[in-house]
């Protein structure tokens, strides 16, 4: 099956094509023409994605990428030898997403194929089935990790998802970019505090600054990261220390992404040991790109000796169109009622993973 993906729902435009075979469980996937493009420089001024900005950049750059990606692939860009078109319809920004749908059904109708909406999460969960050859075993369990999401997700079966525990205000990505936004560290604030956090590791054994954990003694799996963003927020004010002060930051750094990475860790063993049944531990989203949290997730896998752990390959960790084709094409062998009946597809900026919602 030949998948030509497209995804605009935040600051990332990207364009795959992408052709995919076998079980779902161990599917083979070649990527025949792979673009991107990130906005992230023109947003890091503003330290936040704008969406009337990103919409503006995604109407520029998405026919470019198309034709890149067609032209890496070898294809004739007017009739592509494809079997489906699959595009983000949400989570995200709204606006930003209407570009990528927009695009889709003008090039379904054009070329005769049938247009996949899809769910971007899910988009990160399955990208963890690129780059490997092995069969991801159900039931899994998934902590989504992104700018807008933090979520742990119960995945009994492809196609067969509930969402278990979330957080309560602010993403764990956005905390991150917040907490850099304060320290004065451009956007996106993931990789700086991360970065930032490594030097002071390396200075010392100790960071003397003690930040909450919030909710991490609370008996449900959510989350909250708004709170520890204000406690980040009163340090930085009653410590007094200069902007200058790299030091102070490094140590900052740390002790943030040291509270928000434990609460994560915490939760997700706690997941693991309520649900008894799982096979598989998926960590995917932008900051599954961050080393810390993929190091004391090892530590608790390997508490848990029957769970294989899958993470993304770095090329698919954050944005990308790679993981949007991959999601398309287990919505299309479960068979997902949507697929059966061709409606308009609309964005939605709220839609959550569910079975109902269509993945
Ligand atoms: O999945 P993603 O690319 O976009 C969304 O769907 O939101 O995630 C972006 C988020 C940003 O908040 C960024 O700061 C965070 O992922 N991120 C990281 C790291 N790399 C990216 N957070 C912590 N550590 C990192 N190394
Ligand atoms: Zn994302």
């Amino acid at each position: 099956m030949r998948i030509l993906a497209i995804e605009t729902s935040c600051d990332e435009t990207a364009v795959a094509l992408l052709e995919i075979n076998g079980a779902l469980e161990k599917p083979d996937i070649k990527i025949l023409g792979n673009s991107l493009l990130s906005q992230i420089q023109l947003h890091e001024k503003y330290g936040g994605v704008y969406p009337n900005l990103a919409k503006r950049e995604h109407e520029k750059n998405l026919p470019i990428l198309l034709e890149q990606t067609l032209e890496e692939a070898g294809e004739d860009k007017e009739s592509p030898n494809i079997d489906c078109i699959a595009v983000t319809a949400g989570p995200g920004l709204e606006p930003a997403l209407w570009v990528g749908i927009t695009v889709a059904e003008t090039l379904g109708k054009k070329w005769n194929k049938p247009v996949i909406p899809v769910n971007h999460m899910a988009g990160h969960m399955f990208s963890v089935l690129y780059g490997t050859y092995e069969a991801l075993v159900m039931p899994a369990l998934a902590l989504l990790v992104s700018g807008g999401h933090t979520e742990l997700v119960y995945v009994k079966d492809f196609g067969d998802y509930e969402i278990i525990g979330k957080t309560r205000d602010d993403a764990v990505g956005e905390a991150f970019d917040k907490t850099a936004r304060m320290l004065g560290l451009p956007y996106p604030g993931g990789p700086q505090i991360s970065r930032l956090a490594q030097l002071s590791r390396e200075r010392k054994e100790e960071d003397e600054i003690k930040l909450p954990r919030p909710m991490i003694h609370s008996k449900d799996l959510d989350f909250s990261f708004s709170g520890l963003k204000t406690a980040v927020l009163y340090k930085i004010k009653s410590e007094n220390r200069s902007d200058s002060d790299s030091e102070f930051k490094e140590d900052m750094a740390r002790a943030f992404e040291d509270a928000a990475i434990e609460v994560l860790v915490e939760k997700t063993r706690r997941a693991l040991e309520k649900l008894d049944n799982i096979k598989t531990l998926i960590v995917a989203g932008g900051v599954a790109a961050n080393l810390h949290l993929s190091q004391e997730i090892k530590k608790i896998v390997n508490e848990f000796p029957d769970i294989s752990l899958r993470m993304p390959t770095k090329l698919l960790t954050t944005d990308n169109a790679i993981m949007i084709g991959i999601a398309a094409f287990i919505k299309i062998g479960i068979g997902s009622e949507i697929l059966k009946n061709q409606i308009a597809i609309k964005a939605r900026g709220n839609l959550s993973i569910s079975p109902v919602q269509g993945l």
